[in-house]
């Protein structure tokens, strides 16, 4: 049985809003990437969710509310978190906060004590609350566990179309990027997950961040270093194509294929994943030019480099 794709709209809402009701699971289209929800208070739902996408189960999930004034239900909330919800959310930033007691499935957790929320930017947050669905969804990228993320319904429909039932299409996802992950300790913010939300943008508002120290107990199980890794050989900082590569351009100087010919970081995060996947297999060999260390250029050398570590 393939999944069903059908086009976001408001009877597609409906539809995602009775399956999730059922215990289903939905691909849902994010700002950010395609993401596989769930209800965040059922274990039986996310236990399908690691089953689908082959997921490590100490590899916690991200909490998605439908608005921003659901967070204080599920975590203690600091002024400093408070302020980055005013101003970032919904958008691309995930908060790891102090948990509180709720009605979230155990496993929505990991077992963890703190807990991680999002309230993404998409047309399905207030099309699934006028289907009847208010509740929190846990909702990994859509994508087979160690695979890049999908930023279309066919990149979905390639990983998962024979494991779930039901892929919403918004079309190509308008960041391509993940959302910048921040651990929030009271006043302290510390970066977790470079992402669409650009570390120059939040250190304005929390101040220089603190670097996750990979061997805390706060650090990122997600961010283990072979985490998006293509099949694909990556050379980083080419400036000429090797016999046998592909070379993927940014900025004039170079051809097609190319991440943004006018040098646009914001494009480039957009045509990441695609190319990635348009151009992968297990024989391969790609070559990215230089991509600028600021701004989005951060997140996506840090994809980079880890999809260059390979397997
Ligand atoms: O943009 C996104 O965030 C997408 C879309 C679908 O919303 N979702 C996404 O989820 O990227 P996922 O599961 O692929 O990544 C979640 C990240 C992982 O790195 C995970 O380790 C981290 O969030 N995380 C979740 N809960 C955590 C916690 N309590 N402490 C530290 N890290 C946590
Ligand atoms: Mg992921």
């Amino acid at each position: 049985m393939k999944a069903d794709v059908i086009t976001a709209d408001p009877e597609a809402y409906a539809r995602a809003a009775e399956t999730l009701h059922a215990g289903g699971l939905v691909a849902l289209p994010t700002e950010t990437v395609y993401g596989l929800a769930g209800d965040a208070r059922s274990d039986t739902a996310i236990a399908a969710i690691y089953k689908a996408k082959g997921r490590p189960s100490n590899n916690p999930l991200i909490t998605h509310i439908l608005s921003g004034n659901q967070a204080n239900d599920y975590a203690l909330i600091s002024d400093l978190a408070g302020n980055l919800m005013r101003l970032f959310w919904p958008g691309p930033l995930t908060l790891v906060m102090p948990r509180r007691d709720s009605d979230l499935a155990p496993r929505a957790t990991a077992g963890l004590s703190t807990i991680a929320l999002r309230n993404p930017d998409a047309p399905w947050t207030e099309g699934l609350v006028l289907a009847g669905w208010t509740g929190p969804l846990v909702m990994p990228s859509a994508n087979l566990s160690g695979h890049v993320s999908p930023t279309t319904a066919q990149h979905v429909l390639d990983d998962l179309g024979d494991r779930i039932d039901l892929i919403i299409d918004g079309g190509p996802c308008r960041k391509g990027l993940e959302s910048t992950v921040l651990a929030i300790n009271g006043d302290t913010a510390t970066m977790l997950r470079e992402g669409a939300l650009s570390r120059t943008l939040i250190e304005r508002i929390a101040g220089p961040l603190e670097t996750a120290n990979p061997d805390s107990p706060l650090a990122s199980p997600g961010m283990l270093a072979r985490h998006y890794a293509p099949q694909a050989s990556l050379r980083l900082n080419a400036t000429a194509r090797q016999p046998s590569e592909t070379l993927i351009g940014f900025g004039f100087e170079y051809g097609e294929p190319t991440l943004s010919k006018s040098g646009d970081l914001a494009e480039a995060a957009r045509n990441l994943y695609r190319l990635l996947r348009a151009l992968d297999g297990p024989d391969a060999r790609l070559a990215v030019a230089p991509i600028p260390n600021t701004g989005l250029g951060i997140a996506i050398n840090d994809r980079l480099r880890r999809a260059a570590l390979g397997r």
